[in-house]
């Protein structure tokens, strides 16, 4: 085979994590490096979710101590109390983007958005300062309209479409990205639309999270032609399409439950799973895009040279199979179960 054996490349930039508060931010914030990533956009979903400037930069300076290596992206919670001149003190403080989730689609996503068009105001001012809306596109579940969450993410394109119409300069990232309509639509769009596609939506169809709890995630897994669209739009070396793990991790007795909740924990090896995939169909060749440059590019942030200088900061991936531990402890007593728990990755990474 013609595959090489080791690949150095610049540390990823991932752009979607959640990095949870407390104990699980402990464990969490110290493996983003050990995945070989040093750049992260970290999600506000937090409880209470982060609706200030205030709130965003007290989580940022907790982040940096458990990680000084790291650089922190942050963003806010898009909701009512978030006005035009919040917006304008948040770009000033260098908070990057603002989520927005569809009211109780997600993990806490109660305190949500309904309708689009009266954060109108609030996007005009994101627009004029350069920040990103970055959206969860998901439509809230209807059984009297037959919107399910296989079809969710597919009617929530309209509202991409509608947004950026209306906002042609806002920069926008469809998150976490899962069906083959998606990727049509963004690549449909003009260049301030960007897309982020998980790690384990790569892997993972329908067939996957339906019984088992550790891949069940929203958006959820698709069909298998979605997950080929996702791996073809890769496979392109598509620039607008880039790394944002979504890595979510619950304890281990909360996606063990009757009622599980959605999220799938890949921080801890962002850089071998997506080696291990990427390699699997056909893709190695655009890991560096797609987790290196691509995002950075995106979010208007310093770009890696081509050729890396010796010195330059950087991974070193190794063609070694190496199986991983199945869990994760936070204090000793609550366990937190990784993607792949168990399973062989074909990569590993050697810092
Ligand atoms: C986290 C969780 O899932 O338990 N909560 C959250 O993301 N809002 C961690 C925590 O509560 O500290
Ligand atoms: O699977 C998910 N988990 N999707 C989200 O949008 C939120 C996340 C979480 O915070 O657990
Ligand atoms: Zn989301
Ligand atoms: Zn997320």
């Amino acid at each position: 085979s013609t595959t090489p054996i080791t690949l150095r490349l610049p540390y990823g930039s991932d752009m979607h994590v959640h990095l949870r508060q407390g104990d699980l931010m402990e464990m969490v914030t110290p493996k983003i490096v050990q995945g070989g990533i040093s750049t992260v956009f970290v999600m506000p979903n937090l409880q209470p979710p982060i609706t200030s400037v205030q709130q965003a930069l007290a989580y940022q300076e907790k982040l940096e101590t458990l990680a000084p290596e790291v650089t922190f992206l942050m963003s806010l919670y898009l909701c009512p109390e978030l006005t035009p001149d919040e917006i304008r003190l948040a770009a000033q403080a260098g908070i990057v983007g603002v989520k927005s989730y569809p009211r109780g689609v997600t993990t806490n996503s109660e305190a949500g958005i309904e309708s689009y068009t009266t954060y109108y105001p609030v996007f005009a001012a994101m627009q004029e300062v350069g920040m990103v809306l970055n959206l969860h596109g998901e439509v809230p579940s209807d059984r009297d309209h037959d919107i399910c969450v296989l079809n969710a993410e597919a009617k929530f394109l309209t509202h991409l479409q509608a947004i950026h119409q209306a906002f042609p300069d806002l920069w926008i990232v469809l998150e976490h990205a899962t069906t083959r309509e998606a990727v049509d639509m963004v690549k449909s769009l003009g260049p301030t639309v960007g897309c982020t596609i998980t790690v384990h939506h790569l892997e993972l169809v329908v067939d996957d999270w339906a019984g088992f709890h550790h891949h069940f995630c929203k958006p959820v897994a698709k069909f298998p032609h979605d997950r080929a669209a996702l791996r073809e739009v890769i496979r392109e070396g598509h620039p607008r399409f880039f790394l944002g793990s979504d890595s979510a991790p619950h304890p281990r007795h909360a996606k063990e439950n009757a009622q599980t909740c959605a999220g799938v924990f890949t921080t801890p090896l962002v850089m071998p799973y997506l080696a291990t995939i990427l390699d699997s169909f056909g893709a190695l060749d655009r890991l560096r895009g797609f987790a290196c440059d691509f995002g950075r590019q995106f979010y208007g942030l310093p770009p890696h040279p081509i050729d890396l200088p010796l010195d330059y900061p950087s991974i070193q991936l190794a063609r070694r199979p190496a199986i991983q531990d199945p869990t994760d402890s936070v204090n000793n007593a609550t366990y937190v179960v990784p993607f792949w728990a168990g399973h062989t990755l074909e990569w590993r990474l050697s810092l």
